[in-house]
C-alpha cells in the first residue's frame, strides 16, 4: 500500500508559510506515497487554494455539527474549507485539554460524519512503556477511541509514543515493529479483512535522516510529522524516503 506522510504544524504557521507548503505541493507532482499538511485552522483554507497534489488536513474538531459551543470548529466546517483529514486523540489534546477517549472516539465519528478521514492517534507514556504497559495501553485506547465502523477510507492510525514527540527520541526498531504488528492485530480482529488495508503511521520524531529505516519496518505506513514537516526541504527528505519505499 502507498505511504502517507502527514505533517502535524501544531500551533505554528503564519500565512507566509503558505510559500512553504507550495514549495511541498511543487515537490509532490510525480511522488509515489501521499503527502498532507495539517496546519493551524487560519491556514487551512488558503493552503487548500493553493494546493493540487497534496492533502490539506486539520488537528482536532468538535463532536457536534454546530452548536453554542465558542471557540469550536466543526469537522463540517474544515470539510467545507478543503479538509481531507482531521486528526483527533493527539496526545497533547489528551494531556492540556484533558481528551478522554470517549470524547475521541467521539470526534472520530464526527470526521466521518463529514466525510473526511480521522487520523487517531494512540501512544504509551514512558512510565507505561518502563512498566511494559505499552501494548495494553494501545489496546485501551483502540478498543475506547476508535468507531465502529473503520475503513482504510475513513481512518488511518498514527501510533505516537508520547516520550518520542518532539523529544529527538525514538523507540528501538523492534518496539516499533511489535507496536504496529500488535495494532494491525487488533484492527484486522475488531474490522474484518478490510482493515488489513488502513494505514498505520509511525510518529514520534520522524526526520529526513531515520525515515528510511522507520519506513522499512513491516506494518509502518508512513509517518505523523511534527517539527520536521515545518520546513519544506526537511519535510521534503521524509518524502523522498516514502517514495522510495514502496
Ligand atoms: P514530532 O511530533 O515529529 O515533532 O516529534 C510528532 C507529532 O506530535 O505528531
Amino acid at each position: 500500500m502507498s505511504k502517507l506522510v502527514a505533517g502535524n504544524w501544531k500551533m505554528f504557521g503564519d500565512k507566509n508559510m503558505i510559500s512553504e507548503i507550495k514549495k511541498i505541493d511543487q515537490h509532490c507532482n510525480e511522488v509515489r506515497c501521499e503527502v498532507a499538511i495539517c496546519p493551524p485552522f487560519p491556514l487551512i483554507l488558503s493552503a487548500y487554494e493553493q494546493t493540487k497534489n497534496i492533502q490539506i488536513g486539520a488537528q482536532n474538531c468538535h463532536t457536534d455539527i454546530n452548536g453554542a459551543h465558542t471557540g469550536e470548529v466543526s469537522a463540517e466546517m474544515l470539510t467545507e474549507v478543503g479538509a481531507q483529514l482531521i486528526i483527533v486523540g493527539h496526545s497533547e489534546r489528551r494531556q492540556d485539554n484533558y481528551e478522554s477517549n470517549d470524547i475521541v472516539k467521539l470526534k472520530s465519528e464526527a470526521v466521518h460524519r463529514a466525510g473526511a478521514t480521522a487520523v487517531v492517534c494512540i501512544g504509551e507514556t514512558l512510565k507505561e512503556r518502563e512498566t511494559d504497559k505499552t501494548l495494553s495501553v494501545l489496546q485501551e485506547q483502540m478498543l475506547n477511541s476508535l468507531p465502529k465502523n473503520v475503513n482504510p477510507l475513513n481512518t488511518v492510525v498514527a501510533y505516537e509514543p508520547v516520550w518520542a514527540i518532539g523529544t529527538g527520541l525514538v523507540p528501538e526498531i523492534d518496539q516499533i515493529r511489535a507496536a504496529h504488528s500488535f495494532i494491525r492485530g487488533f484492527l484486522a480482529s475488531t474490522y474484518g479483512a478490510e482493515a488489513h488495508n488502513v494505514k498505520i503511521l509511525y510518529g514520534g520524531s520522524v526526520k529526513g535522516s531515520n525515515a528510511k529505516e522507520i519506513f522499512s519496518i513491516s506494518n509502518v505506513n508512513g509517518a505523523l510529522v511534527g517539527g520536521a514537516s515545518l520546513k519544506s526541504n526537511d519535510f521534503i527528505e521524509i518524502i523522498t524516503a516514502a517514495s522510495n519505499s514502496i
